[in-house]
């Protein structure tokens, strides 16, 4: 089983993918996780990937490809993973199909959370992640039970450089600009579904849950 999670940033993707990964016991393959993994862990990647992500910008089609396909390789991605950010192109959709076809697999679903502009910006202004399991939270909407503490492994809360305001705004204009168009590529394979993300966690969770359900049976 390979599920998409797809969203403008703040939509709910990570939070919606991290349920469903404990709930499918699937792999949960987040690619902006990755690439701040890379960052912290100061490799090459991780460096060129900064420079994008501080700016809102997509890193370069070729290096997110190389770097998810790898991950989708290893043994624990066997049968199926949840990926969350990624794709973000049509270039990243085809790679990841042909990828997966040549080991007889397929994506199956892809699920759109759709979220208005201005709740984007809440979401995104009160987000704190976990640095070692990379949780999120939020201020107001699901805070930690001890402030600053993640609930499940204890590890700092922090909040993402590319949180800011004005690196939001161009975070938005590039979803819309860039992968927006791949809604179309899914619905034409008659794998996507649209998801009303504007509802609380649980409710978003729900909606998903029965989605799934008639989806796939
Ligand atoms: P990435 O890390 O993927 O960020 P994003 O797509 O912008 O999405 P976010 O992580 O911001 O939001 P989310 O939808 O996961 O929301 P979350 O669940 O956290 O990418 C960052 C950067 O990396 C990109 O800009 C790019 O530079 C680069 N990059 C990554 N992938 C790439 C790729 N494939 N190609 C090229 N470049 C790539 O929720 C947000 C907040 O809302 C949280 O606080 C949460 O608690 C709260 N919340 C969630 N759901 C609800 C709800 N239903 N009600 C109320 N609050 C909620």
């Amino acid at each position: 089983m390979h599920i998409i999670m797809l969203g403008a940033p703040g939509a709910g993707k990570g939070t919606q993918a991290d349920i469903l990964s404990q709930e499918m016991g699937l792999p949960h393959i987040a690619s902006g996780d990755l690439f701040r993994q890379a960052l912290e862990e100061g490799t090459a990647i991780g460096l060129l990937a900064r420079d994008y992500m501080d700016k809102g910008e997509l890193v370069p089609d070729e290096v997110a490809i190389g770097m998810i396909l790898e991950r989708v390789n290893k043994p624990d991605c066997a049968a199926g993973c949840l990926f969350d950010g990624f794709p973000r192109t049509l270039q990243q959709a085809q790679a990841l199909d042909q990828a997966l076809s040549k080991q007889g697999k397929t994506v199956d679903k892809a699920i759109y959370i759709e979220v208005p502009g201005e709740e984007l910006m809440k979401r995104l202004s009160g987000r704190r992640l976990c640095r070692s399991c990379q949780r999120p939270y939020h201020l107001l909407s699901s805070p930690p039970r001890v402030p600053g503490k993640c609930d499940r492994c204890g590890g700092e809360l922090f909040q993402r450089s590319d949180d800011r305001e004005e690196t939001v705004r161009e975070r938005l204009s590039v979803f819309f600009a860039q992968t927006v168009p791949i809604l179309d590529y899914y619905k034409s394979q008659h794998k996507l579904i649209r998801i009303d993300g504007n509802l609380g966690v649980q409710g978003v969770a729900r909606g998903i849950a029965s989605a799934l359900k008639a989806a796939i049976k």
